[in-house]
């Protein structure tokens, strides 16, 4: 029996950029069944509700999701159908790899990057929110479990083993923040000491910006908290190209979501102009958790070759192409 793959098409240019990355798993031979349900703004329009139940129960049954960006209607009262679905799932590892591909008018071609963020705690747990009455003062609590940063660490040390990459660096605030960021960094220097294998450094999370611009090649799998890896994930993305090139995987004991980093750029929408690498990268990344390395390869190859070529690229890439186009050109070479 096929695999059943939960697929939220999304607002703006989600729709176009998920229908290009399910016609690439196609070509590339993956036969998957799909579940088909609405969230965000589409969701709201028909339903009333932001993520209606057939949505959460869809994903919870399947497992596997792939999203493509989802609108949060602003100012409200609504809270971040991201933030929602990463809590509500437990998905406490956000994976965001970004790499180099030629082609591109990213400034460097030798990236090969992956930030692992924990994705539930610190300062994006919603604990403590406050505003005083009159409004001149505000607060919010940033809560750092053992557990929860024993998790993380481990999981990005076993990622790195698995994909044998070399180096793990710890990024944190420990110098000011010396109870949370104290706690994490605690953590990451025991966990360090039971994967001798691996390369450890650690570094505090300014000095890591300045470093990750102008030495990238310095960093091989970057660990770290919620907000410092919401920050350093996209400032990676744009060292290979932009949120165009970078997906993420939120990954929990047993369910992920694999999506694009970017919103849902109602700039662009329905304009045939989104370039749909983000997630199709995020579908790569849902082949490589689902154990399909073939097909996840193929695809890589034929992205790649699109980008280097030049060939029918889109405007964020330098070209003057469609998303259609785009998407045809990576088919032909599968
Ligand atoms: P955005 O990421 O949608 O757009 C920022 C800029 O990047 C825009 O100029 C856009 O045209 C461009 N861009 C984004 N993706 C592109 C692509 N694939 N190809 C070419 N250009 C691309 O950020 P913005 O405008 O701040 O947010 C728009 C909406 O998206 C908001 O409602 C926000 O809440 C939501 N959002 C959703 C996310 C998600 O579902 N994961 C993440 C970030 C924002
Ligand atoms: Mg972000």
């Amino acid at each position: 029996m096929s695999r059943k793959i939960t697929v939220i098409p999304g607002d703006g240019i989600g729709p176009d950029i998920v229908k290009s990355a399910l016609a690439i798993l196609e070509k590339a031979g993956c036969e998957f069944e799909y579940e088909f349900v609405d969230a965000g703004l589409t969701a709201l329009e028909k339903t009333g509700e932001l993520l209606p139940q057939a949505t959460l129960d869809a994903i919870a049954n399947n497992g596997v999701t792939l999203k493509g960006p989802l609108t949060t209607p602003v100012g409200e009262g609504f809270t971040s159908i991201n933030v929602s679905l990463r809590k509500r799932f437990g998905l406490y590892a956000n994976l965001r790899p970004v790499k180099s591909f030629k082609g591109t008018q990213a400034r460097y071609d030798n990236i090969d990057i992956i930030t692992v963020r924990e994705n539930t705690e610190g300062m994006y747990s919603g604990l403590g929110q406050k505003v005083s009455e009159d409004g001149s003062e505000a607060e919010a609590m940033s809560k750092i479990t053992r557990a929860g940063a024993e998790r993380i660490v481990r999981f990005a040390y076993d990622l790195a083993r698995r994909e044998g990459r070399k180096k793990v660096t710890a990024v944190h605030k420990a110098n000011i923040l010396k109870s949370t960021s104290g706690l994490f960094l605690k953590v990451a220097r025991e966990i360090a000491e039971e994967y001798p294998d691996i390369e450890s450094a650690e570094m505090i999370v300014d000095a890591a910006c300045m470093r990750l611009v102008m030495n990238p090649e310095d960093f091989d799998v970057l660990v770290t908290t919620n907000l410092f890896g919401d920050i350093l994930s996209d400032l990676c993305a744009g060292l290979v190209g932009g949120l165009g090139m970078a997906p993420g995987a939120n990954i929990g004991k047993d369910c992920a979501i694999f999506e694009a980093v970017h919103g849902s750029a109602p700039d662009i929408a329905g304009k045939n102009l989104a370039n749909p690498s983000s997630v199709i990268l995020a579908a790569i990344q849902m082949l490589e958790y689902l154990e399909m390395p073939e097909p996840a390869e193929r695809i890589t190859r034929a992205l790649a070759d699109v980008i280097e070529s030049g060939d029918r690229t889109t405007r964020d890439l330098g070209g003057s192409h469609g998303t259609t186009d785009f998407t045809d050109a990576v088919i032909e070479r599968l």
